[in-house]
């Protein structure tokens, strides 16, 4: 049996934005999903959005994983004193997780931004329940990764936890249109920097502090994928970048194992944001609330796992 789904994101800074292009083709990428009723692809209103028609092998049950949008398993995690630590919540999809989160009182949010100084009155006026913990952590500058766990230590000290969720979402894709023949070093460096170096110190610093049971979640991207990327090749150096961020992960989970720490990469979905345009096909808050679903539902042996925010398994 094979279906239709929505394409795998192809986001890009709106700024840098490629012209679209409609597309006739379809591209046959195997993905296994867990053991859930055939998808529903989110209801864009924008009918101009280009789309990828991927053709999805029967599902494969691999792992028993909630369906995101059950409401029982959304209620269970709610329920539970959790403390999380997170990047780039400014904006975007960060922002969304800190709105989700947050909205439980006994859940404590360690947000960090690039700057205090930028504009964080959206994520402020989240603090409504006194349970969100705005820190400094740019993840382009070694001296604020190097003090960062100094900062988390000091809101840790207060509640007596330690940290259950680390998610590395801050990214960018700064170079959107160039291609294998036009990328170049300095925007390579700099997406390396800050979307793999990145992640990898802030686990280093934060590991100490992390739970036993905890879940580091990378954010990546299905353009990461080498296997879609034999179908679908798209902003090449942030492609790369993420590809990058992917191995990563796998490294990270059996390096943590022994710590029974838990680490995967997720693809948000094509998320409107200023990262993925208006003309995306999700909204942050449909991605955020199946993210959280998904990695309430892991079992141990699903650490090092390239996960869909709906729950299905990205090949490498
Ligand atoms: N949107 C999508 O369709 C999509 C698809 C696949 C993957 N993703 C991934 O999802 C993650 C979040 O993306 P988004 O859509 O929310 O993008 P976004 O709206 O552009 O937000 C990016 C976030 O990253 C932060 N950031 C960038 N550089 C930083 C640095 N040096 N230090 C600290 N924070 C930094 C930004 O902070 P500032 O405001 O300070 O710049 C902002 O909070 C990224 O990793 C992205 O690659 C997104």
């Amino acid at each position: 049996m094979t279906y239709t789904l929505y394409p795998v994101e192809l986001e890009s800074r709106t700024s840098t934005r490629p012209p679209r292009k409609r597309t006739t083709s379809s591209q046959s990428v195997n993905f296994s999903r867990p053991n859930r009723t055939s998808p529903t692809p989110p209801q864009s209103s924008q009918t101009t959005a280009p789309r990828i028609n991927i053709q999805i092998q029967a599902p494969t049950p691999t792992t028993a994983l909630p369906a995101p949008h059950s409401k029982a398993k959304r209620t269970t995690h709610k329920l539970k004193m959790r403390t999380y630590f997170l990047t780039g919540a400014n904006r975007g999809i960060g922002l969304e997780f800190v709105r989700q989160l947050s909205s439980n009182p006994h859940t404590t949010v360690i947000a960090g931004v690039r700057s205090k100084s930028n504009d964080i009155s959206t994520l402020e006026a989240l603090n409504t329940n006194s349970n969100v913990h705005i820190i400094e952590c740019d993840v382009s500058s070694p001296d604020s990764l190097s003090s960062l766990s100094f900062r988390v230590a000091e809101i840790l000290s207060q509640t007596g936890a330690n940290l259950d969720y680390l998610f590395n979402i801050a990214g960018i894709n700064a170079t959107s249109a160039d291609t294998s023949l036009s990328l170049d070093a300095e925007s390579l460096q700099r997406h390396m920097q800050i979307n793999v170096l990145g992640p990898a110190k802030i686990v280093q610093s934060l590991r100490g502090y992390l739970a036993r049971g905890a879940v580091v979640m990378n954010m990546t991207s299905g353009l990461g994928s080498l296997t879609v990327a034999t179908d679908v090749t798209k902003c090449c150096t942030y492609s790369m970048s993420k590809a990058a961020l992917n191995m990563l992960t796998l490294h990270q989970a059996k390096d943590l194992k022994g710590a029974g720490v838990k680490v995967l990469c997720m693809d948000p979905g094509w998320v409107k944001t200023r990262m993925g345009g208006k003309g995306a096909m999700i909204e942050a808050q449909v991605s955020v609330e199946s993210m959280l679903g998904v990695v309430a539902g892991l079992k141990d042996g699903d650490s090092g796992k390239f996960y869909r925010y709906d729950g299905g398994v990205i090949p490498w």
